[in-house]
């Protein structure tokens, strides 16, 4: 009987820790001005980023009617990543316009495999369903979300897994959205920070390096308790602000000053159209990951558009040469301007 060879896979020799980031020239491009800028509050200094994530959503047409509503809407100063089913990301590369960008739900890599050199050179093989981060790469797909909770609870995704594919999907240029966020029951036996400081050392373990070059604008950490998280529930801004704000500290105690404020803080949880202004006033706040909300068109436009409400709040300009001017009511609230 003839037998097929199983491809083998074979840690990766030692490299310049440097390369890492150097390797996939056309996704390491400068993300933005402000990541550079620094602004006198304690905020961070990254532009605000807002991540649609559809799950496990969408038929042929409701993608086309969804793509045409994030088209027809005008987005302000804003980052924007969509993060369809893997069947669909090849439409929405194709016909999203600019400046949306598109992102995976997940990707693989070897859970036990031992390269102590975290460089993760090689995913493809005998994984029958997955998708790696090198097939990511290859369809220019620039972000991938990791460590979503319910891939974490269902998927039983270890902080380590997490973070071991972090590295390899920033090993193969792939910026992160990586999400983390403590249980109901975790945060009323007051665990929230112990969890949340454990799944950021798992990653931080992992893409350490000398220059930090792994974190700052191309990982973006989501804040998501779990309680939050398509249930309706929003956390409140007090509780988003505390946990934000010590997330920003932990990464300034444990990796530097300077990735603390580059690095972007999401928060997530039933955020929608109606939430989003007073939570976006938080100085913390760098941005949303949207599950629900997210597969209405106008309703996350309009989410994104809080990068206005957010901006004004931390009392920082909107970016030269912006054609939108912003203006506000009397309670704050940002008025449809164009
Ligand atoms: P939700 O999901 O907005 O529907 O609560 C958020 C997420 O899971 O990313």
């Amino acid at each position: 009987m003839t037998r097929v060879a199983t491809p083998t896979r074979v840690a990766t020799p030692a490299r310049d820790a440097t390369k890492r980031t150097t390797r996939c020239r056309w996704l390491t491009r400068p993300r933005d001005d402000d990541a550079r800028r620094r602004v006198a509050t304690n905020a961070g200094n990254g532009r605000f980023i807002v991540g649609g994530n559809w799950k496990c959503n969408g038929t042929r047409a409701s993608v086309k009617t969804l793509i045409e509503e994030l088209n027809a809407g005008e987005l302000r100063d804003v980052d924007v990543v969509v993060a369809p089913p893997f069947l669909f990301l090849d439409e929405a590369t194709e016909t999203l316009k600019a400046p949306y960008e598109v992102a995976a739900q997940n990707c693989w890599v070897e859970p036990g495999l031992v390269d102590p050199t975290h460089h993760y050179d090689s995913d493809t093989g005998a994984f029958t369903g997955e998708v790696s981060a090198e097939m990511l790469e290859d369809l220019r797909i620039p972000w991938v979300i990791l460590g979503h909770s319910e891939r974490r609870n269902l998927f039983n995704e270890s902080n380590e897994f997490v973070g071991k594919k972090v590295a390899h999907a920033r090993f193969h240029g792939l910026s992160v959205i990586v999400c983390v966020g403590e249980t109901l029951e975790e945060r009323e036996s007051g665990k929230t920070m112990d969890v949340i400081f454990a799944q950021l050392k798992a990653v931080a373990t992992e893409i350490d390096d000398k220059e930090h070059s792994s974190w700052g604008s191309q990982v973006v950490i989501a804040y998501e308790p779990i309680w939050a998280i398509g249930t309706g529930k929003v956390a409140t801004p007090e509780q988003v602000q505390d946990v934000h704000a010590k997330i920003r500290q932990w990464l300034a105690d444990n990796v530097s000053e300077e990735v603390a404020k580059a690095t972007r803080i999401q928060y997530g949880g039933s955020v929608n159209a109606g939430n989003c202004s007073e939570l976006a006033r938080l100085s913390d706040i760098d941005g949303f990951l949207v599950g629900g909300a997210s597969l209405k068109g106008d309703d996350f436009v309009k989410i994104c558009n809080t990068s206005a409400v957010h901006y004004k709040a931390i009392g920082r300009k909107p970016r030269s040469g912006s054609v939108v001017t912003y203006s506000f009511d009397e309670d704050g609230e940002l008025l449809e301007t164009k």
